[in-house]
């Protein structure tokens, strides 16, 4: 029996992610290995935990990256924070915030849930009201809930969540780098974050950053493990954190100068989650912001002038993707087989409540680009009119390109 190499089929991904990685955070992934202490190897670490403080916004020192796909950050942030007993509040809005309440669960925490309908977003009041009669330790909330596209508003319940003296943990894997996200100026404390949706690499490695009131908390349950534990380590007074690998006290001894024999960092995803940083940092925040802003705009004008409606409240959609709903008589997952088999373009299904009515279309990181917007467009078309859907001849792509010409006309570049 022999294998053929590696050698994937040309695709588009314009799902709500993974997406098509950028080439050239590919091109820094295939570099060669050096050892974990070499000093060209600890600078790395170092000047990727500088980069991704100008991705967070942030000051804070404890600013690196967790390896593992974006759930490895999430559960390394929980875990680490969440003691038995306490009390955590989570403002649920999808899919993504039942998956706090999950995790949260996990850590034997008292979990309390703030619920609003699928496409819409939690109200900074509702969640105030629930810090008041709860009293949590800790607010997790999602930013961008891929499940449904709304992005949850954070500035308010940074707010709350200091006037009440709780922390603040949010998921921003879908949101992070295509839409605002200030760490320091909206008082977020733990931001976790992955690398397949609008920083435009491979999933593999969560990104995260912690405030110093956080890293307290997570200090305050520091038992470094035996075998490499100095003889002045004391054990911290509060429990033990119940995972060996995601222990945010070790892994911050590790990217700290201590350098804490904690795990081998994955490497090749260091480099990877380095580029995507430095990529963003390149372009500026803002820039990138304005750019996903521009073709999820597009997209959204595109799907429109297709004759097709779109779920949530579209004043609070994610920039980078949007929720089409399935038009009447079309089957939905046979559409997107056509569209992959025909065209090599990847839209997504959804879950939950949404299964069967929406797809949803991203447009993010490296396909948050014109050509790639116009031809998902042209491809919808075709597909949806050998469905027999009656859409309006060249009206995806015609909307879009109008969206694009007045960016042009206001100076805004397509
Ligand atoms: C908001 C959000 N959180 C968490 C995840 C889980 O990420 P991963 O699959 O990288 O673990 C996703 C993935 O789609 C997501 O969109």
């Amino acid at each position: 029996m022999s294998y053929a190499p590696v050698d994937p089929p040309p695709r588009l991904l314009m799902g709500p992610g993974p997406i098509t990685a950028d080439p050239r955070v590919l091109r820094a992934m295939s570099s060669q290995l050096v050892g974990q202490y070499d000093p060209w190897m600890t600078a790395t670490m170092n000047e990727t935990m500088a980069l991704y403080r100008d991705v967070f916004r942030t000051a804070n020192e404890q600013t690196f990256v967790v390896d593992g796909t974006s759930r490895a950050g999430i559960e390394a942030a929980l875990v680490s924070l969440l003691e038995p007993g306490d009390r955590v509040l989570v403002p649920v809005m999808g899919r993504f915030g039942h998956l706090l309440v999950e995790i949260a669960e996990r850590c034997r925490a008292e979990v309390h849930t703030v619920e609003v309908p699928w496409g819409e977003v939690v109200p900074a009041e509702g969640v105030e009201e629930a810090v008041v009669r709860v009293r949590p330790t800790l607010v997790a909330t999602v930013q961008g809930d891929t499940s449904t596209t709304m992005n949850q508003p954070l500035a308010d319940l940074g707010e709350v969540c200091r006037r009440h003296d709780v922390l603040l943990y949010v998921d921003a894997t879908a949101s992070l780098g295509g839409n605002a996200l200030e760490a320091d100026t909206w008082g977020l404390d733990v931001v976790t974050a992955g690398l397949q949706k609008c920083l435009g690499g491979p999933s593999g490695s969560a990104p995260i950053t912690l405030s110093p009131r956080a890293v307290a908390v997570v200090e305050g349950r520091k038992h470094v493990e035996a075998g490499i534990r100095a003889a002045d380590d004391t054990d911290a007074a509060g429990e033990r954190i119940a995972s060996n690998y995601l222990d945010l006290a070790q892994v911050m001894d590790y990217w700290g100068p201590r350098r804490l024999n904690h795990h081998t960092e994955a490497t090749t995803m260091l480099y990877g989650a380095r580029e995507c940083a430095r990529l963003l940092v390149e372009e500026g925040l803002d820039a990138a912001v304005e750019r996903h802003r521009l073709h999820g705009a597009a997209m959204l004008a595109g799907v429109r002038g297709l004759g097709l409606r779109v779920f949530g409240d579209v004043a609070h959609k994610m920039h980078n993707v949007v929720a089409v709903e399935i038009p009447e008589g079309i089957d939905g997952d046979g559409a997107r087989q056509a569209m992959l088999d025909d065209f090599g373009i990847e839209i997504g299904t959804s879950f939950g409540p949404l299964h069967g009515k929406v797809w949803r279309i991203g447009t993010m990181g490296y396909n948050a680009r014109k050509d790639a917007v116009l031809v998902t467009l042209a491809a919808l078309e075709q597909v949806l009119r050998a469905g027999g859907a009656p859409v309006t001849a060249g009206g995806g792509v015609g909307a879009a390109r109008e969206v694009y010409a007045d960016a042009t006309t206001s100076g805004t570049d397509a």
